[in-house]
């Protein structure tokens, strides 16, 4: 029997497993740098390595525990439970917006673990250096696991090789905090809420992956406390000035999502999910439980919400219309929807938000 990333105790070893594996134009898609396409983050990691999490221990110690109770451990493996796909009769328009979901998972799930790798090798303080280390045990797994679903289609992401070229963005820790606890927890919501959906209608369910995603959801849930529990440690950062920073990346986070996934209209539709109602009801999940530790909300009932959003998808569609073709008028048209889209997301970012009473604890439980 072959080792498999799913076994794999460490980061080291998930990641050796899928090295071995291959090198091919997945990875291409996964190099590439718009405003969309997920990220690979840098930091000041002495600044994180100084965080004393005294004040939340009792919390932190139970996450943990919890976490190093690995009850995911061989989880992320193709089973008896992975039905054939048959990629060649699949609708060739769904099989290419599928394969750029599951690569820009893919990369997502990757940049958290490059990142969580690199805070664990460079830290010496070891309340952190811990955290760090599974967190990116369960990244490396996640990323290893959709490579297996890709590998199966003809493509996968040459992890080492995105590890090696892929562009750092330098991320300040604060700004760290809000990105990464925002992805974690908008992670757990896309993925609650298509599991449920294809509970419900397991006849729409065109690919196995999917039966994956309560256990998987649950580990995005575990690194999103693990983040509430790091902002808990220092009440500036969720106070002053920084609340506009909150609010500046909850409206960057779901507008992303939004104008992302209404790229992939046979993907959502092969799924029977309404990108615009999928999106109110993850932006809903998610601003309930940022209520653990944001004291604000985004007013998404705000008739000016979807409004705006709708403009940042035309403007997104806009400019890759414009993207196609060139002389004067294309380049006109790239600045006039780079504008459009500009004036959308300041619209958004001036709804007024909702306040919320932090509560002292910032414990939940994944109840979706
Ligand atoms: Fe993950
Ligand atoms: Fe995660």
């Amino acid at each position: 029997m072959t080792f498999h990333s799913a076994d794999a105790d460490t980061v080291e070893e998930a990641l050796a497993v899928q090295e071995k594996l291959d090198s091919d134009a997945a990875t291409a898609m996964a190099m590439e740098e718009t405003l969309l396409s997920p990220r690979f983050y840098t930091t000041d990691f002495n600044e994180m390595d100084a965080i004393n999490v005294e004040p939340v221990r009792a919390d932190w110690d139970n996450l943990i525990s919890r976490m190093l109770s690995d009850p995911n451990k061989g989880h992320f493996k193709k089973n008896e439970d992975w039905d054939h796909v048959d990629w060649d009769q699949m609708d060739p328009i769904l099989r290419k917006e599928f394969i750029d979901f599951l690569v820009s998972s893919c990369t997502s799930e990757f940049s958290g673990c490059v990142l969580y790798k690199e805070m664990k090798r460079r830290g010496n303080n070891k309340d952190i250096t811990q955290l760090f280390q599974l967190m990116a045990r369960d990244e490396a797994r996640h990323a290893g696991f959709i490579n297996d679903a890709l590998r199966e289609a003809g493509v996968a992401v040459n992890l080492g090789f995105l590890t090696q070229k892929k562009k750092y963005t330098y991320f300040r820790p604060k700004f760290i905090y809000y990105a990464t606890y925002l992805s974690e927890k908008i992670g757990y919501a896309r993925y609650i809420t298509i599991y449920r959906h294809l509970e419900r209608h397991p006849e729409l369910r065109f690919h196995p992956i999917f039966k994956w995603f309560k256990e998987w959801c649950n580990d995005e849930f575990s690194h999103g406390e693990a983040f509430a529990l790091l902002m808990k440690t220092d009440p500036k950062l969720t106070s002053g000035i920084n609340v506009y920073w909150i609010k500046f990346f909850l409206t960057a986070v779901y507008a992303t999502m939004f104008v992302r996934d209404h790229q992939r209209p046979a993907f959502h539709k092969a799924l029977n999910i309404d990108p615009s109602e999928y999106g109110q009801e993850v932006f809903a999940k998610t601003s309930e439980l940022s209520r653990q530790i944001f004291p604000i909300t985004l007013d998404i009932d705000n008739p000016r919400w979807m409004k705006n959003l709708e403009k940042m998808h035309q403007a997104n569609l806009d400019l890759a219309e414009a993207t196609n073709r060139s002389g004067l008028s294309a380049v006109v048209s790239r600045l006039a929807a780079r504008f459009n889209a500009g004036v959308a997301f300041l619209s958004l970012m001036t709804i007024p938000a909702k306040s919320n009473t932090v509560p002292a604890s910032t414990r939940l439980e994944p109840v979706y």
